[in-house]
């Protein structure tokens, strides 16, 4: 079994994963409403693949932001999932690869924060933190419990109260709530 890019000719066996594992409710939910008009960031999308073909998993990543409460900042943010494994092939470790995986090359590609919406106690493994997501505020019904963030850069989530909202083309995928450093000091020549 192999971790690679997901391609077009998966979609249609995800589709059927993603109906077996989690139904057809899965689109009333407020994060697939965050993800409506909005394009999975293919770069960190992953199938998990056996020889022959057959998919025994998928992660994908949504990008967002966060609106961030009295200013205008949109501070950029991953929405993980959905994930899914066959369910015969649950409890095997490739849930775990996946994650490994996906956020080893969502911390290499800069990003800083991660959210989702799943259980603590599978997630923590992975670092994620519902302490972390407090101050954070989805778009829509949500069990608060389950709400989840990641900070991928030690820091990343550090005063950073707000709403998370649909991503949107001119936001900027590389905004920070760490502060803008200093101006150099300078001196005029003599
Ligand atoms: C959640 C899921 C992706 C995990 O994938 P997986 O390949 O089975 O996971 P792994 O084999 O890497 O890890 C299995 C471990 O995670 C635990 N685990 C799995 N789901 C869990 C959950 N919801 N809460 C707590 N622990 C969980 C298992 O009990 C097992 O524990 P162990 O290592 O102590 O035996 C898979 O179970 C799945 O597809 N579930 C249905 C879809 C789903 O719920 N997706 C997540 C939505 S938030």
């Amino acid at each position: 079994m192999h971790i690679v890019p997901e391609q077009p000719h998966h979609a249609a066996l995800i589709e059927d994963l993603l109906e077996e594992s989690f139904g057809p409710d899965r689109h009333k939910k407020t994060v697939y409403r965050l993800r409506e008009g909005v394009a999975a960031l293919s770069e960190l999308c992953l199938v998990a693949e056996e020889d022959d073909g057959f998919l025994r998993g998928s992660l994908r990543f949504w990008p967002v932001s966060i609106v961030v409460d009295g200013a205008e900042a949109r501070l950029p943010a991953l929405l993980l999932g959905p994930i899914a494994v066959h369910g015969g092939l649950r409890k095997t470790g490739v849930g775990t690869l996946l994650m490994q995986e996906g956020l080893a090359r969502a911390r290499v590609l800069g990003h800083r924060i991660v959210l989702l919406v799943g259980d603590e106690p599978y997630y923590g493994r992975f670092g994620f933190r519902r302490v972390l997501a407090e101050n954070l505020r989805l778009p829509g019904p949500v069990d608060s419990e389950r709400f989840l963030a990641l900070d991928l850069v030690t820091g990343a989530l550090d005063g950073v109260c707000g709403v998370v909202d649909t991503f949107r083309p001119d936001d900027d995928m590389t905004a920070s709530n760490a502060a803008p450093s200093p101006a150099p000091k300078w001196a005029p020549m003599e």
